[in-house]
């Protein structure tokens, strides 16, 4: 998704809004521009591709202003092009912009009336020519205030005005948007991630608000145009957080750290002297909890799916999931006694914080299960569940996957035991359990010299397609997602037992199927999918930890993962299907941390 960078200094800024460019590429882009102030004019450059192209340009023409904004851009409005990157610039104003503007043809319209020639295809022009007209009759916040309240839709942006040379202005609805400070230097950033080299003293934009930046300066408004003050947070420093040590790529990195990372969550929500679950304070008592519902997108949503098997399992509170994108425009009748539970990995999704903003806007108990504490559904919900995983740099979503599954059952489990629905000594094992799973996930990534070979299998194929069925379904839908996502090759995910009723017609000689099939009260069943598959040409990968299956002829790979306990498997089933879509990906020598038309953080809807 697009992000912003913007930096008011006493020196030139052009390589540190560069580097912090580079630091906002994981989230997916297709072009990249700067504005500095130089001479008392605005100096505009950009280019399609890459932040390194843009680099290339400063080389050949350097911009020495102490003021500056720069932007990576992901396509909505108008193709990947120069002309379409930001910034968007007239001779007296400079604009970055993230996220749309939902009216942006009518006021292109107004704005052509009055003489205003456009260049680009873009939303963000808009702005642009806004803030010019209202700058002739007044001063730079006046004008950004005059020019929001026209605006509909959701922005982060910031601004620089050719005859006020020392601000830079920021602005968010919807759209998150952080400052950092430091000293004779200010910072606008997108993501906290990306001001994280130059400092950790963050604050964050809230909905409506605006601020003004100078080098030793940063003053805050609300929407009643008052000025407000803002809490600075210093945010955690990770470490090897931008490097990829000996690893080819991010996402392989993140797939093999997932044993320290499942060390990491288990750890930080088990506390093995009491042998209990260190959750407590949840908002509604767990005894009155009516309902909950799991809310989320992509595999965030997986996750969800997963642990409504796990509550129907170990509770008897009534369970739903949601993905975000539908939820927040369905008739959804509220009620105080549920609990409505938000997942992300990066806390910035614009369709589950919009989702979250309706059940706030409702006056119900919201709690969210995030990887990025200081994101906007953190802090925007009642009660936050942190998964540890450390920052998640691939775009395809691994080792925040396990922690969402982990801390999701943890949660379960927990509320099992509040509401006394779960017998002492099974809870007590099930603590137990929970620590083996780093162990068992690092064996499990052994099968990675196998699942090599598997993936050969799939460079020639059509499609694909993943079954499961019980909370194998789920990870039959997690698998078939990041295999399309990294390799974009066809993969559907299907309830095994739902072929029979349509997408058997798809299956064909020598289409690859991947059977995922635990020992678990499902395992016959989907046997017996899987010989209504073998019949029609599929070529079957079986994913099981039955010890006692034979990988007979009509199975042409099949891999075994370790056993813990039947709750813990799907956690374990995910991990190899990681790695056949990442071998997949590159031996077709896809992009793996940066997927086509992706991106990392979903701040549009
Ligand atoms: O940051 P979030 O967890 O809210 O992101 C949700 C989805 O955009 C994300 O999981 C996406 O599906 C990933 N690319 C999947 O690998």
């Amino acid at each position: 998704m697009c992000g912003i960078i913007g930096i008011a200094s006493n020196k030139p800024v052009s390589i540190n809004i560069i580097n912090s460019l580079k630091k906002l590429e994981y989230r997916g882009y297709d072009s990249a521009g700067i504005a500095t102030l130089k001479d008392n004019s605005i100096d505009e450059k950009k280019c399609s591709g890459r932040v390194d192209e843009l680099e290339k340009l400063l080389l050949k023409s350097p911009s020495n202003g102490n003021i500056g904004i720069g932007h990576v851009r992901w396509a909505t409005h108008g193709i990947p092009n120069t002309v379409n990157a930001h910034p968007h610039s007239t001779e007296n104003v400079s604009v970055v912009h993230n996220g749309i503007i939902e009216n942006s043809d009518d006021l292109k319209k107004e704005l052509e009336t009055k003489g205003y020639i456009f260049k680009s295809q873009t939303d963000t022009e808009v702005i642009t020519m806004l803030l010019t007209e209202s700058l002739k009759n007044t001063d730079p916040l006046d004008s950004v205030f005059k020019t929001l309240s026209k605006l509909k839709g959701s922005f982060a942006l910031g601004i620089i005005f050719k005859n006020f040379s020392d601000i830079i202005i920021g602005a968010r609805r919807g759209s998150p948007l952080a400052v950092g400070y430091s000293n004779e230097e200010n910072y606008l950033g997108s993501d906290s991630y990306a001001l994280k080299s130059m400092t950790n003293k963050i604050s964050y934009l809230d909905d409506g608000e605006l601020c003004v930046l100078t080098k030793n300066n940063v003053s805050f408004y609300n929407v009643k145009k008052n000025k407000i003050n803002k809490k600075i947070h210093t945010v955690s420093d990770d470490e090897n957080v931008s490097d990829k040590g000996d690893y080819k790529n991010f996402m392989s990195k993140e797939i093999f750290e997932q044993p320290t990372t499942a060390k990491k969550c288990v750890s930080e929500y088990i506390d093995s002297l009491k042998k209990d679950i260190n959750i407590y304070n949840f908002p509604i008592d767990p005894k009155k909890i009516n309902k909950i519902i799991l809310i989320g997108c992509g595999t965030a949503y997986h996750s969800c799916l997963v642990a409504k098997y796990w509550f129907e399992e170990l509770t008897q509170i009534d369970i739903e999931i949601d993905i975000a994108s539908e939820f927040r425009y369905r008739n959804v009748k509220f009620d105080n006694n549920n609990l409505y539970i938000f997942v992300s990995q990066s806390g910035e999704t614009a369709d589950t914080a919009a989702a979250l903003e309706i059940c706030k806007k409702n006056r119900v108990k919201t709690c969210s299960v995030v990887n990025v504490v200081e994101s906007t559904i953190a802090r925007n919900s009642d009660w936050v569940l942190p998964i540890h995983a450390g920052p998640e740099i691939g775009v395809a979503s691994t080792k925040a996957f396990l922690g969402q599954l982990i801390v999701l059952y943890i949660s379960c489990l927990k509320l099992s035991s509040a509401r006394n629905e779960i017998d002492k000594k099974t809870y007590h094992q099930s603590i137990e359990n929970l620590k083996k799973l780093p162990e068992a996930i690092k064996k499990t990534l052994n099968l990675e010299t196998n699942i090599q070979l598997m993936a050969k299998e799939f460079l020639e194929a059509r499609g694909s397609m993943f079954l499961g069925r019980g909370s194998s379904f789920p990870i039959a839908l997690e698998g078939a997602l990041k295999l399309k996502e990294l390799s974009y090759l066809h993969a559907e995910g299907y309830p095994a037992g739902e072929m029979k009723h349509g997408p058997l017609a798809l299956i064909e000689e020598g289409l690859p199927v991947i059977v995922i099939a635990p020992k678990d009260k499902y395992y016959e069943k989907t046997l017996s999918n899987m010989q209504e598959v073998i019949s029609r040409g599929g070529k079957i990968f079986l994913i099981t930890n039955n010890k006692k299956v034979s990988i007979s002829e009509n199975i042409r790979f099949g891999l075994r993962v370790p056993y813990i306990d039947d709750t813990l498997t799907p956690i374990l089933l995910a991990v190899p299907l990681q790695l056949l879509a990442y071998h997949v990906a590159l031996l077709k020598n896809c992009d793996i941390d940066k997927p086509r038309n992706l991106a990392k953080s979903v701040t549009v809807e």
